[in-house]
């Protein structure tokens, strides 16, 4: 791998004594933003190693939603097999807020896998560069109702691009993975009055099944499933060389980020005639928000037609690919390329 970021930093945390890595891979848009993630990893290279491909990616997502930011993440390795007691999660959250604070505003961190806003409120104890307070502390809270509701956007223009039309009634996806995001996704497709095949490693989920009155499966056989369309809303790295092989979808769409297993997975989906939604076009809803609410100042209602205006710009970008012959992840990259090349106006300060 190339070394592109601006500045990584892999600290052991002075209170946790866990490695945390705060990764700030572009500020040329603005400062840099991207979600905290807490999670256990096999060991800190392979946490230091997402760290560094996912604030690439909050990189391109910021400059293809337009937002006058650019990209970072940080990630605090869990150990393996056994949860923090709330006094160590603290420890560690105030941890996260003194390396962001040592950023000096270059970066701003927020919620992902493992966090939320409470733990915002923690971060905000030793920094005020932290997105997603609970709305109570003044932050805009909880962001995963706004990454479902872009990826939502996002499937009806899949479905428009392969029906002609965007209606979700009666069309099928098989969703993968139902946390924070997954779990609203299937809510608003059930209601849409969707068919729903349901996937979580945790079998406690099934409960959310037979509320919704969705099909239950293990992943990998909903992953293979007939289904107009797969909805990858888990970890990164779903769609593997292997798994392209045995699709049985019209195409993929999801909250994941980084769902390419590697790069050359887009040609194997476009030869496979499988339309592919850029995970980072599909699931900017969340940042969105937390942008255009606490940077921008917009009202609820402008944020929330910021996020639906993912609807357009993926209509976009699917045209591009087919007219030009290009893979739409080519086609989001040049996106993001060229709004690197051209810096938006400063916007005022968090
Ligand atoms: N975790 C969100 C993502 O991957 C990012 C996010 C960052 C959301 C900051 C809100 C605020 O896009």
């Amino acid at each position: 791998m190339e070394f592109s970021h601006e500045s990584v930093v892999v600290r052991r945390g002075r209170r946790s004594r866990l490695p945390i890595v705060v990764a700030v891979h572009s500020t040329a848009l603005g400062r840099a933003v991207g979600g905290c993630r807490m999670w256990a990893y096999d060991s800190w290279e392979d946490g230091l190693r997402d760290a560094l491909r996912l604030s690439e990616g909050m990189t391109r997502k910021c400059a293809a939603a337009g937002l006058p930011n650019g990209g970072g993440k940080t990630v605090v390795v869990l150990p393996t097999g056994r949860s923090l007691t709330a006094d160590e999660r603290r420890a560690a959250l105030h941890d996260v807020g003194d390396i962001v604070a040592e950023f000096g505003g270059a970066y701003v961190t927020g919620p992902d896998a493992g966090t939320g806003p409470a733990d915002m409120a923690a971060i905000g104890e030793r920094t005020e560069y932290v997105f997603c307070r609970p709305q109570a502390a003044g932050g805009s809270g909880d962001p995963s109702p706004f990454t479902a509701l872009g990826v939502v956007a996002a499937l009806r223009s899949t479905c428009l691009a392969l029906f002609g039309s965007p209606a979700l009634a009666g069309r099928k996806f098989a969703v993968i993975g139902l946390g924070h995001v997954g779990e609203q996704i299937a809510r608003q497709l059930a209601a849409a009055g969707a068919g729903l095949i349901l996937s979580d490693v945790d079998p406690a989920k099934r409960s959310l099944g037979a509320e919704l009155g969705a099909v239950f499966a293990e992943p990998d056989a909903a992953a293979t499933a007939e289904v107009d369309v797969l909805v990858p809303a888990a970890l990164g790295g779903l769609l593997t060389r292997d798994l392209v092989a045995r699709l049985r979808c019209g195409a993929v769409a999801g909250a994941a980020n980084n769902q390419l297993a590697d790069p050359g997975v887009a040609e194997l989906l476009r030869e496979r005639e499988i339309l592919w939604a850029p995970d980072y076009i599909a699931n900017a809803g969340g940042v969105v928000n937390a942008v255009s609410r606490e940077v921008l100042g917009d009202e609820p209602e402008e944020a929330v037609k910021r996020i639906e205006s993912i609807a357009d710009t993926l209509t976009g970008l699917f045209e591009t690919a087919a007219r030009t012959k290009i893979t739409t992840a080519q086609a989001a990259d040049d996106l993001a390329r060229r709004r690197l090349a051209a810096p938006v106006p400063t916007a005022p300060e968090p």
